[in-house]
């Protein structure tokens, strides 16, 4: 990552992701055994509409679970983060769970949400900027599994925040090694975390299969960008969305499952896939509460205060990073 723009009303900072890298990316993961499409291309600007949408789905308890955590603690976070702090979202999607935050703050000097979703985060910081017109909204579009070093040069106390669960889409040795980079990166500050906990498997099956078929449009949104922005021609109805909680890695994963043998050109290149194939779009690992204080602590942090909700379905973890 580069030093963010200073002005308040300027463009998004555009890091990496442009449309090279995605095509490359599509092409070197279709030609793995097992396929696979690493599950940040899950986010173009339709794919961050249809993960708004899911988080209304009645399943989906993540989203409605952590808000009111945030909202209910906002005071204490407020607290514990200290006046005068820079804030910086990964993963920052539609910026609503920032915004308990934002009201309690005392003086925030910035906010810096971070996505892929370029298009997306310009909007969601527009609309941030009007709501919030003394702050100085920064938004950067980049990938935050990459190089997270950027220069403080006025030592501002660095806050990150990372909501959704989002961590848990990194496999757990990545989760420690993305924890241990950002903890260099909020030296002096600390990190206001949401993680998802290990639950009813049924709880948890339901979450990533609602009866709507979102989740389902989310995972093939996949297949339908390929068509968009890499001259692919799947067959989205072809593919079958399926998804379930592996107790043994406590880990949801999801597929797209080829429901014939079939060919697809995807930048005029040719892929077959065997009748029942599947390519792997995500993992959705989920911790208890001290296995995640562990990770944490293996990365550079010292775990501080917990939250959870009365039906222990959800975390948000205070990180101090001294
Ligand atoms: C599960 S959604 C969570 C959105 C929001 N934080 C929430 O809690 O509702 C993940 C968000 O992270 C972004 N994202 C996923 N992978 C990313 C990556 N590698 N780098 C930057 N942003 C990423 C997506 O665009 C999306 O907005």
């Amino acid at each position: 990552m580069t030093p963010p723009a200073q002005s308040a009303a300027a463009r998004p900072r555009e890091i990496s992701s442009d449309a090279e890298d995605y095509s490359d990316a599509l092409l070197t993961g279709l030609r793995k055994q097992p396929k696979c499409i690493p599950c940040k291309y899950f986010y173009d600007a339709e794919g961050s509409h249809l993960f708004e949408r899911i988080c209304e789905t009645p399943e989906y308890y993540p989203t409605r679970t952590e808000l009111s955590l945030l909202r209910r603690h906002a005071a204490e976070f407020a607290d514990l983060i200290g006046p005068d702090a820079e804030i910086m979202e990964f993963g920052a999607g539609a910026g609503e769970k920032i915004r308990p935050l934002l009201d309690a703050l005392e003086r925030p000097r910035a906010y810096r949400p971070i996505d892929i979703s370029g298009a997306y985060l310009k909007g969601v910081a527009a609309r941030l900027r009007r709501e919030y017109p003394a702050l100085a909204i920064e938004p950067i579009v980049a990938d935050f599994s990459g190089d997270l070093s950027m220069p403080n040069p006025s030592s501002v106390r660095r806050i990150g925040f990372f909501p959704g669960s989002t961590i848990g889409n990194f496999e757990p040795e990545e989760a420690r090694q993305f924890l241990t980079r950002s903890a260099k990166l909020l030296k002096g500050g600390g990190l206001l975390v949401g993680v998802d906990l290990v639950k009813d498997p049924g709880v948890l099956h339901a979450a990533y299969n609602d009866r709507a078929g979102v989740t389902a449009s989310f995972n093939k949104n996949l297949l339908a960008r390929a068509n968009r922005e890499a001259g692919a021609d799947f067959d989205c109805d072809r593919f079958a969305h399926y998804a379930f909680y592996n107790p043994m890695q406590r880990r949801i994963e999801v597929y797209l499952v080829s429901m014939a043998a079939q060919r697809v050109t995807i930048c005029g290149r040719q892929f077959a896939f065997a009748d029942g194939e599947a390519i792997h779009t995500e993992w959705s690992y989920k911790y208890t509460v001290e296995d995640f204080r562990a990770l944490a602590a293996s990365a550079g942090f010292v775990p501080h205060a917990v939250w959870c909700d009365p039906g222990r379905l959800f975390s948000v973890h205070w990180l101090e990073s001294p």
